[in-house]
C-alpha cells in the first residue's frame, strides 16, 4: 500500500514517517498490508529532504496543501491511506486568523476533494485536538460532551471532524478523527501552541535552560507521550471502519495531571536543582485559553477500541530522559 503523511516534517510527523519506514507491513482498515511507498508532504523542505535521504521508501512532496500541484500529485498518487498532520498550532491560529482558516481548514477541505478523485477510498486520519471542547474551569468531561471550543483553532479542528464524518458518510473517505491531548514531554524548542510549557517545563530544566511557567500549579492537564501519539496514530490506521461507526471522531485517553504534580515528579526524578530552572511568570492570555480546556477527560469508548493511554506522568518524564541519553 502507499501512504501519505501530510505534516510530514512537522514533530509528529517526523516520528510517523519514521516508524512506518521502519516497518514492512501495517494493519489498515483490519487487514495487514505492505508498505510500498510513503510519501511526505509539508511545506518545510530541509526536514523533508533529510526524511527521504534516511528512509528508501519515503518521497518528498514539497508545498503547500493549497497548491494545486501538491493536490494532483497526492490526487495521482493515490494513497490507500492519508494521515492528516499539517496545520497551525494554537497559539498562531489564535494570532493569524486568515493562516488558520487557511490550513486549518481550507486544506482539510482541499485534502479531501483530493481524495474525492481517488477510485478508492482512502482510509483518512484527521489529527484533532482536546481543544475543540471547553468547560467552566478546567472541569472534567467525558468523550460525549459537547464541543464547544473557545480558539480559532478548536473550532477549525471541530470543523475537519464534520468534514471527515460527512466525507465518510459520502463514501469518499474511510476517517478517523483523533482529538490527541497535549503532547508532552514535546522534544525540541518551544512553539507557538498555548500549551508549549506543558513541554517547556520539562524539557528546558532537563538541558540546563530555564522555563516560564505561564500558569498556576493548580491547572490540571490531559496528557500523553510522544510515544502515545505515535501508537494512536498507528492504531487508528488498524482499526475496521465497522467498528468506528458513522461517529468518526475518537477523543483519545490521556493521563490527568497538575501542573503542580508535573513539577514535583521533575523534582523527583531529576533533583530540586533542575527543577529550580522553572519561572513562574503568569500570563493572563495563555491562562484565558488553557484553562477553558478540560483537566480530566473520561474515553470510555476510545478504550473499548484499544487505545491504551500512557500509565502515569513520570512515565513521560523519564521516556524523555531516556530519549535525550540516546541522542
Ligand atoms: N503536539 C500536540 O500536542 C498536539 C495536540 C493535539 C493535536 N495536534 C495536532 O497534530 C498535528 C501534528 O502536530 P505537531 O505537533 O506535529 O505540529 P507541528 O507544528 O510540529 O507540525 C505541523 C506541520 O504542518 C506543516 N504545515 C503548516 N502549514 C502547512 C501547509 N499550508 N501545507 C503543508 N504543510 C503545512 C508545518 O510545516 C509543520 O511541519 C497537528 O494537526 C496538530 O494540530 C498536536
Amino acid at each position: 500500500m502507499r501512504i501519505l503523511v501530510t505534516g510530514a516534517a512537522g514533530f509528529i510527523g517526523q516520528m510517523v514517517v519514521d516508524a512506518l519506514a521502519a516497518r514492512d507491513s501495517l494493519l489498515l482498515n483490519g487487514t495487514e498490508r505492505r508498505i510500498a511507498a510513503i510519501l511526505a508532504s509539508d511545506i518545510a523542505e530541509a526536514p523533508l529532504d533529510a526524511l527521504a535521504r534516511r528512509n528508501r521508501r519515503v518521497h518528498a512532496v514539497a508545498g503547500a496543501l493549497s497548491d494545486p500541484e501538491v493536490l494532483d500529485r497526492i490526487a495521482e498518487d493515490a494513497p490507500d491511506l492519508v494521515i492528516h498532520l499539517a496545520a497551525v498550532v494554537s497559539g498562531q491560529a489564535e494570532a493569524d486568523y486568515d493562516l488558520g482558516m487557511a490550513v486549518n481548514l481550507q486544506s482539510t477541505i482541499d485534502l479531501i476533494n483530493a481524495c474525492r478523485k481517488m477510485a478508492k477510498p482512502p482510509v483518512f486520519l484527521f489529527s484533532s485536538s482536546v481543544a475543540v471542547f471547553s468547560c467552566a474551569a478546567n472541569d472534567t468531561i467525558t468523550e460525549d460532551t459537547l464541543p464547544a471550543p473557545r480558539s480559532s483553532y478548536g473550532t477549525q479542528k471541530l470543523m475537519g471532524e464534520l468534514l471527515v464524518r460527512d466525507a465518510t458518510r459520502k463514501g469518499y473517505i474511510l476517517g478517523r478523527s483523533l482529538r490527541f491531548p497535549t503532547i508532552s514531554v514535546r522534544p525540541g524548542a518551544p512553539n507557538k501552541a498555548a500549551s508549549s510549557f506543558a513541554s517547556g517545563i520539562i524539557r528546558e530544566p532537563l538541558a540546563g535552560k530555564t522555563a516560564i511557567l505561564p500558569v498556576g500549579r493548580d491547572l490540571r492537564l490531559h496528557l500523553a507521550s510522544p510515544d502515545r501519539a505515535l501508537a494512536y496514530t498507528l492504531h487508528a490506521a488498524g482499526l475496521a471502519q465497522d467498528d468506528i461507526g458513522p461517529d468518526t471522531t475518537l477523543t483519545l485517553p490521556g493521563v490527568t495531571v497538575t501542573v503542580g504534580a508535573m513539577i514535583d515528579t521533575l523534582t523527583k526524578v531529576a533533583g530540586t536543582d533542575v527543577a529550580a530552572r522553572i519561572n513562574s511568570a503568569p500570563d493572563p492570555a495563555i491562562e484565558a485559553i488553557v484553562s477553558s480546556w478540560p483537566g480530566q477527560i473520561i474515553t470510555p469508548r476510545a478504550l473499548s477500541l484499544g487505545f491504551q493511554p500512557d500509565t502515569d506522568f513520570a512515565d513521560l518524564v523519564t521516556a524523555h530522559m531516556s530519549r535525550i541519553a540516546a541522542e
